[in-house]
């Protein structure tokens, strides 16, 4: 069985292959007269393109979207916007560079998906890596671009925490440094220090992992629907689809198995305008598998590259043992082009199932409170 779609009502087919013609996907179910265009899409798709500092692939894609169906001229208006038929979406890949690769062809890469891919389908696109390639995860991002406009009120923010060993000092956090830095990393200080560890790093012809957390606000109350579809478990699904991704967490994540049930719980009190406030966010916004209306906070770890100069044993498709040397291009650390990977990936899942809300119970559920009852 084939699985290249996620989403329930706003759902998300990708195709395409690293070194093939093109990229796409359709993204089905957004609702109609929602104003769409390229220009919507692209300033995401730039942030995860590659080749934008030392400290990414150099492989040179622009990136450049077209979208190719669901959208037209409203006549009110004027601007374009989505009819609510399928809209698909295609990116051409220009900068493939298949010979670097002639290495791997017959070879598996530790840590890689190429063993796995031969195994299962028995014929592997090497070049790239194929499907394999998180050259696909463009077009998530791109579908997290018109997820975002679904949902009035949301922002979902991305940043690297940690490099390696290395955590940032989340009392140094500042949202706008994500902006200022190749690393989206919100601590000044840390980002310099990860300029001099990464060149290090990649110049002994290594690699590293990372941790990247998605901050969700204003997801609206109510959003989840327990108990196969909890909003928490789609998203770790989600987070866990993106390539190199090997851990998800959901608000104190681990953490909470040493925490005591009082600094666990997330106390309630009353606010002025008659909505609840909570005194602390342990449960990342999700309680039960349903949004609290806090801050929906997800964690996710990105392993290190498994494409490395530095040479490995393995074995190749004649059951040989050999060793493998990675060249051609590859981020040190992809972490780091993970961060608008996840973004985009808890935008689609907050669209999705703030559609499935609108469904089944019409728009947002009223705080219990305002229902007067005694
Ligand atoms: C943004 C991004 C870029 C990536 N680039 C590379 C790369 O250049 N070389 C590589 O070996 N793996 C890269 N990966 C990871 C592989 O795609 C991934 O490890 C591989 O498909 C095996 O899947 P798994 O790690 O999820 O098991 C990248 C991942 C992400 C998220």
């Amino acid at each position: 069985m084939s699985f290249n779609t996620f989403g329930h009502l706003f759902r998300v087919t990708t195709f395409g292959e690293s070194h093939g013609a093109a990229i796409g996907c359709v993204v089905d179910g957004c609702p109609p007269r929602t104003p769409l265009t390229e220009a919507d899409i692209q300033p995401y798709l730039d942030k995860r393109r590659p080749g934008q500092s030392r400290f990414t692939t150099q492989r040179q894609e622009p990136d450049q979207v077209k979208i190719l169906s669901g959208v037209f001229t409203d006549p009110a208006t004027g601007a374009q916007v989505t009819t609510g038929t399928p809209i698909a979406l295609v990116i051409d890949n220009v900068d493939q560079r298949s010979k670097d690769y002639s290495d791997i062809k017959n070879k598996y890469r530790p840590g890689h998906a190429d063993f796995t891919y031969d195994v299962k389908y028995g014929i592997r696109d090497y070049r790239g890596g194929g499907r394999q390639s998180a050259r696909e995860t463009a077009m998530r991002v791109a579908a997290g671009a018109i997820a975002r406009k679904i949902v009035p009120g949301l922002t979902v923010r991305g940043a690297l925490v940690q490099m390696g060993e290395h955590k940032i000092d989340r009392a140094r956090w500042d949202w706008d440094e994500v902006e200022r830095n190749p690393f989206f990393c919100p601590d000044a200080q840390q980002a310099k220090r990860y300029e001099s560890y990464l060149d290090n790093v990649r110049k002994r012809g290594s690699s590293v992992g990372a941790v990247i957390e998605v901050v969700a606000e204003g997801v609206p109350p109510g959003l989840g629907a327990p108990i196969y579809g909890k909003l928490d478990g789609d998203l770790a699904a989600a987070l866990m689809g993106i390539n190199a991704v090997k851990g998800v967490e959901i608000g104190a994540g681990f953490a909470a198995a040493a925490l005591s049930g009082e600094e666990n719980a997330d106390e309630i009190r009353m606010g002025n305008d008659g909505k609840p406030i909570f005194l602390s966010n342990q449960a990342g916004g999700i309680l039960g598998g349903i949004s609290t209306g806090q801050p929906v906070v997800c964690r996710f770890a990105v392993k290190p590259t498994s494409s490395i100069l530095n040479p490995r044993r393995t074995v190749d498709r004649f059951g040989s043992e050999t060793e493998i040397a990675t060249k051609g291009r590859h981020d040190p650390c992809v972490g780091i082009r993970a961060v608008p990977i996840g973004e985009a990936m808890v935008a689609c899942v907050i669209a999705d199932h703030y559609l499935r809300q609108r469904a089944q119970l019409g728009e947002s559920p009223v705080w219990p409170f305002a229902r007067n009852e005694k």
